[in-house]
């Protein structure tokens, strides 16, 4: 008798216990690595929408999340780092502002996009810089591994690569360097915060670039999912407000 409730005691704790691991199994976490510094898709912040981070793609990242029943988390490293993290299995997709090219998609798997940018040139304010072309005597500041990088090799001009964009920024404004090439949202930031700097748009030097996550190659099943969170995404309104809310109109 004793044995028997004994057994049946085991039993129910095992169920229970199978049924608390069955209730983590669905609240399992996504984890997006991305590059928090790059306002307004990622950057630090005081309260932010995951954790300490806030931003567009981070917002994004969370519906994602809740679309496919998973805690979205963040990992936080270098931009240059990842697609090697992603490549690795440390992180299960990256949302960072990424644009589109050629080179990345031999090694990775791009979602649909979800933002349309291109790259500028910030400048002080009467430094005479009116184009791409007017860059060939100067010296510009670019982010390494950033598509801005890209750009200025191929029009190859005097350049200094740094960590961040804020370097960059800082390099401008003690007249270190000329200017500097960056994505559009984020020159639009740098500039609203730091006065006596202007944007110059050049369309015919630099191209239309298209932003999305990456997941590995030939993971289908996540690439879908994320397709169709961030279809619905681009067709209810959900990024446009989103575009609206961080980049202050
Ligand atoms: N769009 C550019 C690229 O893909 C810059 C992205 C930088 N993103 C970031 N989170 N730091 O190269």
């Amino acid at each position: 008798m004793k044995t028997k409730k004994l057994i049946a005691t085991v039993i129910a704790s095992v169920l229970a216990i199978a049924t608390l691991a069955g209730c983590g199994s669905t609240s399992k976490e996504i984890k997006f690595g991305t590059n928090a510094e790059f306002p307004p898709f990622e950057f630090i912040a005081a309260n932010g929408t995951i954790g300490e981070y806030d931003g567009i793609d981070i917002a994004i990242a969370k519906k994602i999340g809740e679309d496919i029943g998973q805690t979205a988390v963040i990992e936080n490293m270098e931009f240059d780092s990842l697609l090697v993290a992603l490549q690795n299995g440390q992180i299960d997709a990256v949302i960072a502002g990424m644009t589109v090219t050629e080179e990345r998609a031999e090694s990775v798997d791009f979602s649909t996009p979800y933002y349309q940018a291109t790259q500028v040139i910030i400048t002080k304010e009467g430094s005479g810089i009116t184009s791409a072309a007017d860059l060939a005597d100067k010296f510009t500041a670019v982010v390494q591994g950033y598509t801005g990088e890209t750009c200025i090799i191929e029009l190859g001009y005097k350049y200094e690569s740094f960590k961040k964009g804020t370097e960059c920024i800082m390099e401008l404004v003690n007249s270190k360097c000329d200017a500097v090439v960056i994505d559009s949202a984020t020159a639009a930031k740098y500039v609203a915060d730091n006065e006596g700097l202007v944007i110059v748009e050049d369309s015919e030097a630099f191209g239309n670039e298209e932003y999305a996550i990456a997941v590995q190659k030939g993971n289908t099943e996540l690439l879908n999912k994320i397709n169709k969170s961030i279809e619905k995404m681009l067709s209810d309104g959900t990024i446009a407000d989103l575009g609206d809310k961080y980049c202050g109109q």
